[in-house]
């Protein structure tokens, strides 16, 4: 069909295109556009010329709509190490990808990015989400929108608003004053709409200040599209909408998953029925098809992003292990043996211990399960599944010479039972009733997850009875094997002929994340002996495949631990090795059980055995380096004996090659910290996320993050913004008004660098309630030895607008400011002080 485009602008033409279709459109057709069809799309409206809009998870790689390594995706660091980048640019390339990475895989809009705040790091999905600075997160969240768009692919922003914790995430009232809502949780949001106008929102399952935010109509219809002009569509998280009238006016557009939502046929009579006024309908279609107009998905509509523009084909296995080594955080870097810290020296005469010279070292030990079986991802809806992963383990020994590289385990962390991984051969065998083979697939590993109608060739809903996860194990070790299941229904394990459970297994749980991360539970044990392989086999009949469950599709897993060692053992083995090596370098960190989706973590500690190890290598060998593999913050209380600390977070695929890259020198880690990292939880001001009869007071206000620990008055292990690199720079001078800062500085080191110029203003009679400094701006530069080179930094008006609630707006504050020019929140390097008037700030 000829479309207007080549006439009009392209806007005016989305806009008559999609007038045109909702000219056309039934009541019921409408109301069933605004319900998902499927776990992941909304139905195709042939007669208007509309295709089936596709979603998938979000934010780090493209999923795609199977839950399985069957169609792998690129996997990038964690949004944590994103934000660490401190680049907004460079989110843009990683938007860019994953928009590249959407179109390969057939999917319109991306269920990200998350842009929730680290209100506290106990929550679940911390590692998911940016920063505790509200600015940092808008800034990095805008940039990452942009490049998904860039490429012609629509965002949903989430979760929209207060989605801070995982705690009865369903029912949790968050109680927020509007200070703190406006100045902390919504801005990011905000920058975002305002900044990067994203093509979606996604509306959070909890609630905030009583409504629930599928039904919140201050918030969706006020501010989201009437003060901030919002003009994209908002989707519900998954099963969030509850009431078809309340979401309806509420402002939720879409209600996914489907085919059972509130919306649908229960929409449409309720206009029937008088209880939704037909224009409401209207309102939320006419933004489906602005969607589907955007992306190119309905006739007569050109995209924003003609096909022939797209941008040029990324390497996504390149950019994974830039972002990775560009999201380091070095955050102690001594001379071997140095137990006080002194900051930053990274020359001077004892050389600190990284980065390490390959040629001068003779023997590296490495030690810690991660760094063989490397965390590259978080937990939950997060996940994507890489096509190969490069472990610590792999990416050191590819880099170091041969024989050099000496790995130990020391302790492994992982002691709870998981998807069966390695040494297990695995497909899915599919029965009809009467026992008949109807259908097979090959697994990856001990994981089914097939969602709604998509089951293998032959199968279908109707005709599928059982399924059964089916195969050979050959063990790594000898010893006692556990085995468990994940998943609900009639589950009947057996090992080695042996069945070890025959039962079925029920769980009421409203949360659709239950079937896909739930917990896996211990079925039995069996001893095994190393290399000899075994016959497993674990069956389902699924409870999941009638109309009435609320997520259709089969899911359950076969889940094993290995037999476990004896720690001391295991830690001797390490220390032995780490004794004669110039180097020790242990890799730490958190496992699936801590840091996921649908549950918020107990405590900071690192689990098993792994903060003993440390202590006892670094007993042996003062050049300990110690590499800490989390999505958020962990105690480290052994920080102070060893030479080195290096922040990993998730680093996606490419982890070892981009941890060989910084380790050994060939490029600098590049990170600085996006929220603050305690020396202990007790220490942490805001930290609670336990609701208390269903409230989950947000009592600290604005002060959530650095400014909470300045009121505090309590040091954390190392502030919002520390970063080292392996340079070092002298801030030479600051010129600075109102409305931005240069800051002038020189690499006075031996090799080029990069560093992270921060501005904080600090207002210089700043009232009780105001926090005494704000990150306002922050620019990346580079420079060669001894050159010199200028930041940049505007400031803009909000930097000194307070949310006043009284007149109901932002309130400019005039007065004498201090920009501080620093390499973190507590390193100020150079400070002016400006006078500042409403009219001096555009
Ligand atoms: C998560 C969302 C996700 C959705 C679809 C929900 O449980 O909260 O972030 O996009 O599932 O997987």
């Amino acid at each position: 069909m000829a479309d207007a485009s080549t006439s009009t602008h392209p806007d005016a033409a989305r806009e008559a295109a999609v007038e045109k279709a909702l000219a056309a459109l039934g009541l019921d057709d409408k109301a069933r556009l605004l319900a998902g069809q499927d776990m992941w799309s909304l139905p195709a409206l042939p007669a208007v010329g509309l295709r089936s809009l596709v979603m998938s998870d979000g934010p780090i790689g493209v999923r795609g709509v199977a839950w399985s390594a069957d169609d792998p995706s690129v996997a990038l660091p964690s949004p944590t190490a994103l934000a660490a980048t401190w680049d907004p640019a460079l989110a843009r390339r990683a938007g860019r990808l994953l928009a590249q990475e959407a179109r390969r895989k057939g999917v319109h809009v991306l269920l990200a990015p998350t842009v929730n705040l680290h209100r506290s790091p106990l929550g679940g999905r911390h590692f998911e989400t940016y920063s505790e600075d509200p600015y940092l997160t808008g800034e990095i969240g805008t940039g990452y929108v942009r490049g998904v768009q860039d490429g012609g692919v629509g965002t949903t922003v989430k979760h929209f608003v207060a989605n801070d914790a995982e705690t009865d995430r369903f029912t949790v009232d968050n109680v927020v004053a509007p200070r703190a809502l406006r100045e902390i949780y919504l801005a990011p949001f905000e920058r975002i709409v305002r900044n990067a106008r994203p093509w979606g929102i996604m509306s959070a399952y909890n609630r905030v200040n009583g409504p629930t935010m599928t039904e919140h109509r201050y918030l969706q219809n006020a501010v989201l599209r009437g003060e901030w002009g919002f003009d994209g569509f908002v989707v519900s998280d998954w099963l969030a909408a509850r009431s078809t009238v309340g979401a309806a006016l509420g402002g939720l557009d879409v209600a996914m998953p489907g085919p059972k939502t509130v919306y649908g046929k229960a929409l449409a009579d309720a206009v029937r029925a008088g209880e939704v006024e037909e224009s409401v309908v209207d309102g939320a279609v006419r933004n489906v098809l602005r969607l589907a107009a955007r992306v190119g998905v309905l006739d007569g509509a050109p995209p924003v992003v003609d096909p022939a523009g797209h941008p040029a084909t990324v390497d996504g296995d390149a950019l994974a292990r830039e972002i990775a080594r560009r999201s380091f955080v070095l955050v102690r870097n001594e001379p071997a043996g140095r137990t006080e810290d002194s900051g930053d020296h990274t020359t001077g005469e004892t050389p600190a211990a990284l980065p390490i010279d390959p040629a001068a070292v003779r023997r590296v030990a490495l030690s810690g399960a991660l760094a063989r079986d490397a965390r590259v991802l978080g937990g939950g809806s997060a996940q994507v599944f890489p096509h190969h992963v490069v472990t610590p383990l792999d990416g050191l020994a590819a880099a170091l010479p041969d024989g050099v590289l000496d790995y130990r385990v020391g302790a492994d962390p992982n002691d709870e039972l998981v998807p069966a991984g390695k040494g297990f051969g695995l497909r899915a065998v599919c029965r009809d009733a009467s026992g008949t083979v109807i259908g097979s697939a090959p697994l990856h590993d001990g994981t089914l997850q097939w969602i709604g109608d998509d089951l293998p060739e032959g199968v279908t809903r109707a005709n599928l009875h059982s399924v059964e996860i089916t195969g050979t194990f050959v063990p790594r070790d000898s010893g006692e094997h556990v085995f468990g299941t994940r998943g609900t229904g009639e589950l009947t394990l057996a090992v080695a002929g042996e069945t070890l459970y025959d039962e079925i297994h029920r769980v009421v749980s409203a949360d659709p994340g239950e079937a896909f991360f739930g917990n896996p539970l211990e079925r039995g044990r069996i001893t095994l002996a190393a290399g000899e392989p075994v016959e497993v086999s674990l069956r389902q009949v699924p409870e999941t495949l009638g109309d009435d469950a609320p997520v259709l599709g089969v899911s359950f897993a076969l889940c094993h631990l290995g037999p476990r060692r004896d720690p001391a053992e295991l830690i001797a083995e390490a220390v032995d090795a780490a004794r004669d090596a110039d180097i020790a370098i242990v890799v730490v960190g958190t496992t699936e059980r801590v840091e996921s989706e649908g549950f918020d973590r107990t405590g900071l500690a690192l689990p098993g055995h792994q903060d003993d190890l440390v202590r006892a290598v670094a007993a042996v060998n003062p050049n300990t380096v110690v590499v800490v593999n989390s999505g958020s913050p962990v105690e480290l209380p052994w920080r102070e004996e060893v030479a080195a600390v290096l922040l990993g977070w998730f680093p996606g695929q490419e982890a070892g090659h981009a941890l060989a890259d910084v380790l050994l020198g060939a490029e600098e880690p590049g990170g600085r910290l996006p929220t603050t990292w305690p020396v202990a939880l007790a220490d942490v001001p805001v930290s609670n996320t336990t609701p208390t009869d269903g409230k989950l007071s947000y009592d600290e206000g604005v002060f959530v993050g650095y400014p909470a620990w300045e009121r505090a008055g309590t040091a954390p292990a190392y502030p919002f913004g520390h970063g080292l690199g392996y340079t070092t720079w002298e801030y030479e001078g600051i010129d600075a008004g109102p409305d931005g800062a240069t800051v002038h500085l020189r690499n006075t080191g031996t090799r080029p660098g990069a560093e992270t110029v921060q501005l904080y203003l600090a207002p210089r009679d700043a009232a009780a309630d105001r926090p005494a400094r704000r990150l306002a701006g922050f620019a990346r530069v580079e420079a060669g030895p001894g050159e010199s080179v200028r930041a940049e930094i505007r400031i803009e008006r909000r930097a000194y607008e307070i949310w006043d609630e009284e007149a109901y707006g932002w309130r400019f504050l005039p007065g004498t400011y201090e920009v501080r020019a620093a390499r973190s929140v507590d390193d100020v390097r150079l400070t002016a002080v400006v006078d500042v008037r409403a009219a001096d700030v555009p």
